[in-house]
């Protein structure tokens, strides 16, 4: 079941081309803006638990900064290495609150 949940204002969120780290309910996101598109993925990159919301963006991929695991911010698939993934929050815009289904 769907659990949506105010992530942030949309003011308070990263500027196209820019990462952000956010939580809300004690769940860690990785808050990404590629284009003007925003995107919420878990915070935490499974190889040692980098936070990607303090990493960077190539295209359309966040990288960690630890070391450099890259993950596409729509799919959370890894393209570096492969077979890595993290899990996406639905997100949507209501107004000027930014909203994730943390379920
Ligand atoms: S912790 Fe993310 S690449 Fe190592």
């Amino acid at each position: 079941m769907a659990k949506w949940v105010r992530l942030c204002g949309l003011s308070e969120a990263p500027a196209a081309g820019q990462v952000a780290e956010a939580e809300v309910e004690g769940v860690a996101v990785c808050l990404a803006n590629v284009n003007g598109e925003l995107s919420a993925l878990d915070n935490f990159c499974p190889h040692r638990q980098g936070p990607l919301g303090q990493g960077w963006l190539e295209g359309d991929a966040v990288v960690c900064p630890w070391h450099s695991w890259t993950f596409n911010v729509k799919t959370g698939l890894a393209e570096y290495p492969v077979h890595e993934r993290v899990d996406v929050f639905p997100l949507r815009v209501e107004g000027d609150h930014v909203l994730v289904d943390i379920e």
